[in-house]
């Protein structure tokens, strides 16, 4: 594989949570000239202190992106939270790199990303990821799996209330922890070349009857997974007070889980991370406490 450790490398949006892992495994992995792209520089004042220059980056701005990419040979666009607005954002985070004269963008999509209208927050991550390929850069776009993450939003209540629910005939989901997802963006930028579109996973699909099942193991209470239609399984969240295009969104999610979109596993973590990604059963021993609330 090759090595750009000593390219000049920006990872945008590294106030965030896996930005800042990001920028870390890059700095742990010798990479000499990293940039941290963020839109309150205030926040990564530790790692100025440690030498990373500091960039302020707002997709919001676009005037601002050329020079804010300016010398940057490769660049880890980390998408934004903002949904809604995030094909204007990256869209304009794409046309800069292009101006700025970068060479390569890793870009953290989603799995299955495609314009269909009822795939989710999928057609905004497929748009991105037009724009990507259409700017003629190189590119490797990482399908990030659903966090491991995202269980420590649900799973506890669900131990507290002993009921999980889900929909009925649900294949699994290959979760993978956001550390390993970051530090695998980390690896792209640091060696990945050509034009590539890689799914980002954990080591196996887990179905929300095998989470009810080690959820209830770790926490040591019953929890009885619950298989419903999509319609009541939204009646459901919304009445538990989820706005309702939330719901729908994760509602998606759970649909994809049925048609087998995120049961996919694939090797692509251990390659750029070169590690092997954490098992959800050993995610959530990690994180028993946070389960029994
Ligand atoms: N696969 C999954 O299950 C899953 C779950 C949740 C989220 N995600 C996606 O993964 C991304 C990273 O996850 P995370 O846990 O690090 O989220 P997070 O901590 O909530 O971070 C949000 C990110 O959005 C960036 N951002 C917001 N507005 C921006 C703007 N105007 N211009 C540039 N960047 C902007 C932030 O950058 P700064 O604050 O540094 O400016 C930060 O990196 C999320 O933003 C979301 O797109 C995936």
């Amino acid at each position: 594989m090759p090595n750009y450790a000593n390219s000049t490398l920006l990872v945008t949006g590294a106030a965030g949570n896996f930005g800042r892992i990001a920028v870390e495994e890059l700095l742990a992995r010798g990479a000499t000239k990293v940039i941290a792209g963020t839109r309150d520089p205030s926040k990564l004042a530790d790692l100025a202190d440690k030498g990373v220059e500091v960039r302020k980056v707002d997709f919001n701005d676009a005037a601002s992106l050329p020079q804010a990419f300016a010398g940057v040979d490769r660049l880890l666009i980390i998408s934004t939270d903002a949904i809604g607005s995030r094909v204007a954002q990256q869209t304009a985070a794409v046309e800069a790199a292009k101006a700025a004269g970068v060479k390569h963008i890793v870009y953290t999509s989603a799995p299955a990303a495609r314009p269909d209208a009822d795939a989710g927050l999928g057609p905004e991550h497929f748009w991105t990821e037009v724009a990507i390929a259409g700017s003629g850069l190189d590119f490797t776009i990482l399908r990030n799996h659903m966090y491991a993450e995202n269980n420590l939003m649900n799973l506890p209540q669900a131990v507290a209330s002993g009921q999980l629910y889900g929909l009925v005939g649900d294949r699994g989901t290959s979760y993978v922890t956001r550390a390993d997802a970051a530090r695998t963006a980390a690896g792209a930028l640091l060696s990945a070349q050509g034009k590539t579109v890689e799914d980002v996973t954990g080591p196996a699909p887990v179905t929300n009857e095998e989470r009810a099942r080690l959820a209830s193991q770790i926490a040591g209470k019953p929890v009885t997974p619950i298989a419903l239609t999509p319609a009541d399984l939204k009646a459901g969240m919304v009445a538990a007070g989820i706005p309702e295009g939330f719901a729908e969104a994760l509602l998606a999610f759970q649909r994809d889980a049925v048609t087998g979109h995120h049961g996919v596993v694939t090797d692509t973590v251990a390659r750029y991370s070169g590690r092997q990604p954490q098992s959800f059963a050993e995610f959530l021993e990690a994180n028993a406490a946070a389960l029994k609330g």
